[in-house]
């Protein structure tokens, strides 16, 4: 039911950014931060772009400016303001430049590249070099007319300089188009006074901005420190300006602000040395920036190119990488660490979070989840903490499920581990097992881990892994692969011959089936005929540490204790480090695919068959090679429809592009 539960958080999350949107630009008065905003805003904006069907007029990503006030002119725009297509990357922009050399074949682009701001799009017009008026963006189209706030925008000049060879840009019309911006420095400043004189504080410069533009009073406005800086310049003869950095020098001549750290290259190299750049010094800008700007220095080209939808094809808006998200929290699984403490851990639909996929956060303990009301379906605001490990900042009340419930973290400790009892001593906060301190979890995950269902070590029994625990030789499942002969002989029970053959026995397990490997690590539920299942459905370790909820859902036989289970063992970065130490000792678990007819053919049965039960059916599939789910994926290859269909499934499948057959299709797919 993908599709609908996404049209579903795409209708709330619009709503909300409506609302949010309205408290912002018309009440100016925000109940929720900037950052939190964008959040959910690009959190549409990925939805939409994944499933462009499911784009409406209305949603607020196609939204160019706002909500007009009454009390100013509308004015329309002699040429249309453009916006740009967003790039997160660098293969992003890679891709942009060869989408531009199909267009313009053998023309050596150069770039221009310069900070974006984050303020308000405007632009201002220069009738013979006298300032006439100034429009905001607006839809693009029409904008409205703040001439007289503009005015009092201390440096915007109300007449152009006269320079020597530039006096022709004082003849005519000359539109300067930029952004109007309040500095870090006199948003402080501001701010300040405001404190002194017991007044709130503003939110952030680009509301301010915003805010102080569409005033009806310009003397409020001037008492505003706006600043405006030019990015365009435009003339009725296009030709009079052949490159980007030519307009931005003529816009310094003319005696207007511009950023400075613009700048060109003859390479992608130097652009992407330039973003590199930028990323680390952004913050050290005198205005917020979101990003930076590139362009086809130029301007025969860049006109040229043309213009898709709202976006030139010749132009980018590099974003960097949002340092929090929103996401939704699907399940808060326990994990039972190797100390036996039990720590919860939210898994999410996985997020962009500071340039890396996000899927789960801990939560460190239960009062952390009772203190930030944490519940499973809620939306919450994902940052890395340190730039490196997630985790959950807050949750966005606003968007809660009506049914939801708070999390139970006792509740759920018995549902998860029954044959576990958990304590939670005098003034700690964590639970942990009875009885099971690291030695004895350790020793019983080796004893497993050697067992004849797992990696089958027959010399490491119990009295072995006692010896080598005791002895403070292993630390951890794959220290046993770091054994000596000569640490080994050391200890009691080792005669030479003993030792010999636990290490050669230790040794000659480096390569062992994936299932039994997965089985030896004792994830709690997965037991053999999981083992070979999960090894069947994904084949290596890594695809299953990365699999999501509804992946391991969808295999036949795992269930939601199954699921939460694995989840929780792959979300442990003990067990993270375990993986990795495995393969760096040289433990290399393979899968060998069962080279049957139907090898990487995926079905999915829904409804009843008339020729044979769907267990039937499963084997055969299973015994010619195929995978048998019982949920459709991203991957599966075929919906099987029976008799009295589920609707949800039939869409799912069209969502996917799952080619759906008829069971007499089957039949012949089985018998061919
Ligand atoms: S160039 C045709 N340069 O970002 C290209 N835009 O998302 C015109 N912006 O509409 C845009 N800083 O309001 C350009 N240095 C910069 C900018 C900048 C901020 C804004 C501008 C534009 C929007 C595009």
């Amino acid at each position: 039911m993908v599709q609908n539960r996404l049209k579903r958080r795409v209708k709330e999350l619009r709503e909300l950014i409506e609302k949010y949107s309205y408290e912002y630009n018309v009440l100016d008065n925000s109940s929720v931060s900037d950052a939190l905003y964008d959040s959910l805003f690009s959190e549409l904006k990925q939805i939409e772009s994944e499933y462009p069907e499911l784009i409406t007029s209305d949603s607020p990503t196609q939204r160019v400016g706002s909500s007009l006030l009454d009390g100013f002119q509308k004015a329309t725009h002699k040429t249309r303001m453009l916006s740009l297509n967003d790039v997160f990357n660098y293969d992003d922009v890679i891709d942009w430049v060869k989408r531009m050399d199909k267009l313009l074949p053998n023309i050596k682009h150069e770039f221009f590249t310069d900070i974006k701001m984050d303020g308000l799009a405007c632009s201002l017009i220069y009738q013979d070099g006298v300032f006439s008026q100034a429009i905001t963006r607006g839809d693009g189209f029409i904008g409205e007319d703040v001439t007289e706030n503009v005015r009092t925008i201390r440096n915007v000049p109300l007449k152009l300089r006269e320079v020597n060879g530039y006096e022709y840009f004082l003849n005519g019309r000359t539109e300067i188009r930029g952004e109007i911006v309040i500095l870090k420095k006199d948003f402080e400043e501001l701010n300040r006074k405001r404190v002194l004189a017991g007044e709130v504080e503003f939110a952030n410069p680009r509301n301010l901005a915003a805010g102080s533009i569409r005033q009806l009073d310009p003397s409020v406005v001037s008492s505003r420190p706006l600043s405006f800086r030019g990015y365009d310049l435009l003339r009725d003869n296009p030709d009079e300006i052949s490159t980007w950095m030519f307009a931005y020098q003529s816009i310094s001549l003319l005696g207007l602000a511009r950023n400075e750290e613009a700048d060109v290259f003859n390479n992608l190299n130097g652009v992407i040395n330039y973003i590199k750049k930028w990323d680390k010094l952004r913050n050290d800008l005198s205005f917020n920036t979101d990003g930076l700007v590139v362009k086809v220095n130029d301007r025969h080209q860049f006109f040229e190119l043309g213009v898709v939808g709202k976006q030139p094809r010749a132009a980018v808006a590099y974003k960097y990488a949002a340092e929090q998200a929103t996401t939704v929290v699907r399940d808060i699984v326990i994990s039972l660490g190797r100390t036996g403490a039990a720590t919860p851990v939210a898994v999410f639909d996985p997020v962009v979070v500071a340039g890396s996929t996000v899927k789960h956060a801990s939560l460190h303990n239960a009062d952390e989840i009772e203190r930030k009301d944490i519940r499973i379906g809620d939306t919450v605001v994902v940052f890395k903490a340190g730039d490196i490990i997630p985790q959950v900042d807050s949750v966005v009340t606003d968007l809660r499920p009506n049914n939801s419930t708070k999390y139970d973290f006792e509740i759920e400790l018995v549902k998860q581990f029954p044959d576990l009892e958990f304590e939670r001593p005098e003034g700690e906060v964590v639970y942990r097992a009875k009885g099971l301190t690291s030695v004895v979890l350790l020793k019983r995950s080796i004893q497993h881990f050697a067992s004849k269902g797992a990696l089958d070590i027959d010399t490491l029994g119990e009295k072995n892994v006692e010896a080598l625990v005791d002895g403070g030789l292993v630390h951890d499942l794959a220290d046993i692969y770091n054994l000596s002969f000569d640490q080994v002989i050391e200890l009691d029970r080792f005669a030479d011959i003993s030792t010999k053959k636990l290490i050669h026995a230790i040794q000659d397990s480096k390569s062992p089936k994936l299932s039994r490997f997965l089985f030896g690590l004792g994830i709690r539920h997965v037991g053999s005929q999981t083992a070979i299942d999960l090894s069947n459905r994904f084949g290596s370790i890594k695809s299953l540490a990365e699999a999501t909820i509804d992946q391991l859902r969808a295999v036949d036989g795992i269930g939601e204790i199954v699921t939460e289970s694995i989840i929780a063992w792959f979300s442990d970065p003990d067990n993270e480090a375990l993986i990795e130490k495995f393969e760096s000792l040289g433990v290399r678990p393979y899968f060998e695919k069962s080279s049957g007819r139907l090898t990487n053919t995926s079905f999915v049965i829904t409804g009843s068959l008339k020729t044979m039960s769907r267990d039937e059916a499963a084997d055969k599939i299973r015994e010619l090679g195929g995978i048998f789910q019982t949920a459709i994926a991203k991957d599966t290859t075929y919906l099987v429809i029976g008799e009295k269909v589920g609707k949800s499934k039939i869409e799912k499948a069209q969502s996917y592009g799952t080619e759906i057959i008829d069971e007499d299709r089957l039949i012949k797919i089985l018998k061919s």
